[in-house]
């Protein structure tokens, strides 16, 4: 199968995905009565590797590399990237370096916001060179460089040989003249990969965990024989970004992975993200209802945001990640027995 065939393949596969739950149901925020916020008052502007944006999510890496109709799909994020000043990633551009004719289905996005926050997109495959043509193909501020040795082990085509990975995004985070951010693809991160992560160099991570876009079942549904005992790994989202927090590392961490809601990215941040990052909602909404409902959500979430930060009595980005919430369930049970105290986030003030 072609890569641009495989590119449509994940697309329409995505966007059947459905889910009954979000992985941040096991995070409840403690309620205050005595809040003295002003609706008017709150500000959503934030700050992303240096730069500053208007509201704290972004267009998370999908596409790109299968042909116009990804251009299409590029294009029309790029504008609602730009319309909204928030950063977007594309899709992983091997395509491109294998397929020179693949480019400009990446290259639109500049075409048609110059002063936008691009991210690059590659695997932990690529070598140096690669990673210097991705960030040149589109004039990028920052690289993602993503692990997904799930989803290659799913893929029928896929890779065997995950040796070289970490080595080559230590010579990527040398040689790359923008930040590099490491990423997962749904699968999560523990804190021990991250803190590795961290002592390669890299200046953010995206922790991306499981409870959104499953690719595990994208690639199983083609698949002759599947790997469904996959179809369930992973670490989810709010767990592996606690995970991530309690390091206290000095450097930006994204939330991604499930994110489809304007309180799953509250409780994001409160729990220490910098930024959260959707992709299945935005490719879903683009999709199946067009630009204009794409615009409506992202309106919606930006304005449904302010309520809950009323709610909690906060008026920036910043002050979210004092607000005190309750972890229960799984998700406090995998934290208990991983030795990372909840009752901190519970008794903040
Ligand atoms: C159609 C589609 C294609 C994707 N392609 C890439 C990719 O090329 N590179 C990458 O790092 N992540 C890719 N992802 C993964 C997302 O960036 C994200 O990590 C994952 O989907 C979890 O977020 P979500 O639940 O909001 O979809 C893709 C996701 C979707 C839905």
């Amino acid at each position: 199968m072609s890569r641009e065939q495989r590119k449509q393949d994940h697309i329409q596969e995505a966007i059947q995905q459905h889910h009954t739950r979000s992985p941040f149901d096991d995070i409840h925020f403690i309620h205050q009565t005595l809040a003295t916020s002003t609706f008017d008052q709150c500000n959503l502007e934030t700050t992303f590797l240096n730069q500053s944006i208007s509201a704290p999510f972004l267009i998370n890496a999908m596409t790109g590399g299968g042909g116009e109709k990804t251009t299409r799909i590029n294009q029309q994020l790029a504008e609602a990237a730009r319309h909204f000043r928030i950063p977007m990633a594309v899709g992983s551009q091997m395509a491109a370096i294998k397929e020179k004719q693949q480019e400009h289905t990446y290259r639109i996005i500049r075409d048609v916001a110059p002063d936008t926050f691009f991210l690059a997109n590659l695997g932990a495959e690529a070598t140096v060179e690669d990673a210097l043509r991705a960030i040149d193909m589109i004039d990028a501020n920052a690289l993602q460089i993503h692990f997904n040795h799930i989803q290659e082990l799913a893929m029928p085509e896929g890779d065997r040989d995950f040796s070289k990975r970490v080595a080559h995004l230590e010579k990527i985070v040398a040689s790359s003249p923008v930040p590099v951010i490491a990423k997962e693809v749904g699968f999560g991160m523990t804190q021990e990969a991250v803190k590795q992560l961290y002592e390669v160099g890299v200046h953010a991570v995206d922790v991306s965990g499981a409870g959104g876009t499953n690719f595990s079942q994208i690639e199983n549904a083609r698949r002759h024989l599947p790997l469904s005992f996959f179809n369930n790994w992973g670490i989810e989202t709010p767990t592996a970004l606690i995970e991530a927090t309690t390091l206290r590392l000095p450097i930006p961490l994204i939330a991604s992975g499930g994110i489809a809601s304007s309180l799953d990215i509250a409780k994001a941040l409160s729990l220490g993200a910098s930024v959260a990052g959707m992709s299945g909602l935005f490719i879903k909404t683009l999709q199946t209802k067009g630009y204009d409902a794409l615009i409506l959500c992202m309106e919606q979430i930006i304005e449904d945001l302010r309520y809950i930060m009323t709610a909690l009595n906060v008026h920036t980005i910043p002050e979210l990640k004092n607000v005190p919430l309750l972890i229960k369930g799984e998700t406090h049970h995998w934290l208990t027995e991983r030795g990372i105290d909840t009752k901190a986030f519970a008794q903040r003030t």
